[in-house]
């Protein structure tokens, strides 16, 4: 049976600008190319998922505009159940004007619009479905309140969940006690933590005060760097893939999806680790967000071509 995943979380539309440079306050630049395309690191999250395999419930809230459709389409091109993706009248769906750098870095502004009215009240009409789940994907772009219900919620069912704080906000000692992991990036850690965060020993010392708030596993996503995972006194050290970057949008969402297909698979955190750093890297090289994730297919052939990324284990 393949892995089942739900996803509490926004569904955006990305209207994504590709630049020379970024413009200086005041100053208007020509920019050469743009495109629109489907985004929202929940639904983003849940398409990773299910282009490796995973049966992926979406729940979330889309407006009363066209981008809805589209949205609403996407889910079902990917096999995503979408009965609990509701529609606000008089709302605009979420959207998010993504600038990108010729480095591949980006920059992103969001306007929350529908995703600001998914409440505690649409997780709850999912819950059966929710029950049923290997794990529950969250992230910040929906109201706190209804992150923390959902994560109580699965908690109080035993069900794991991966809560991506991200845009960062401060999240309190309840909240993140019950969460099984958080992945943070980098500059999402030195926020949570308030310590530096430059080298591998200062991004594990900040991700222990998140585990003395209780929660069960740091993952922290390095980008170019790889990753870490820090839990006990246990540390995974995930090597970087190098790759060639052409839009790193999305790229820690597809790390969290994949990851979260190949936990809930087999509970192997290396293993999990391993794969979704390799199927992020490649992610980067392809322009857009869910536009650059590729499918069960490209990713077996992708990991015949590069072998499994190394991942080394210490205590401290
Ligand atoms: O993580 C990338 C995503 O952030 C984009 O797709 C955009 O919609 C914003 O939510």
């Amino acid at each position: 049976m393949s892995p089942r995943i739900a996803v509490v979380g926004s569904t955006n539309i990305d209207l994504v600008t590709v630049l020379a440079r970024m413009p200086a306050p005041g100053e208007t630049v020509e920019a050469p190319d743009f495109h629109i395309g489907c985004g929202g690191k929940g639904a983003n999250q849940a398409v990773a998922a299910a282009r490796l395999g995973a049966t992926v419930v979406m729940v979330s809230k889309v407006g009363d505009d066209a981008f809805a459709d589209t949205s609403l389409a996407n889910f079902r091109r990917f096999g995503i159940d979408t009965a609990h993706v509701g529609r606000v009248r008089g709302v605009p769906s979420g959207v998010a004007t993504v600038l990108v750098e010729p480095s591949g870095e980006n920059a992103i502004l969001i306007v929350k619009g529908a995703n600001a009215h998914l409440r505690p009240a649409d997780v709850e009409a999912a819950a059966a479905e929710i029950a049923g789940c290997d794990v529950v994907l969250l992230q910040l772009e929906i109201p706190l309140d209804t992150v923390r219900h959902t994560i109580a919620a699965a908690a109080a069912r035993g069900v794991a969940t991966i809560l991506n704080p991200a845009p960062a906000v401060a999240l309190d000692r309840e909240l993140m006690a019950q969460v099984t992991f958080l992945v943070p990036n980098r500059s999402e850690l030195a926020l949570l933590s308030g310590m530096p965060v430059a080298g591998d020993d200062e991004v594990i010392a900040a991700a222990r005060t998140l585990i003395a708030s209780g929660v069960g596993t740091v993952i922290v996503t390095l980008g170019a760097a790889g990753a870490l995972a820090i839990s006990g006194d246990e540390v995974l050290r995930v090597a970087p893939v190098a790759v060639t970057p052409r839009d790193t949008t999305g790229a820690g969402d597809a790390f969290i999806g994949a990851f979260a297909r190949f936990w809930a698979e087999s509970r192997d955190l290396a293993a999990a680790l391993a794969a979704a750093t390799l199927y992020a890297a490649d992610s980067v090289t392809r322009p857009g967000a869910q536009s650059s994730y590729g499918s069960a297919d490209d990713f077996a052939a992708l990991r015949a071509a590069h072998g499994r990324v190394p991942v080394s284990r210490s205590r401290r």
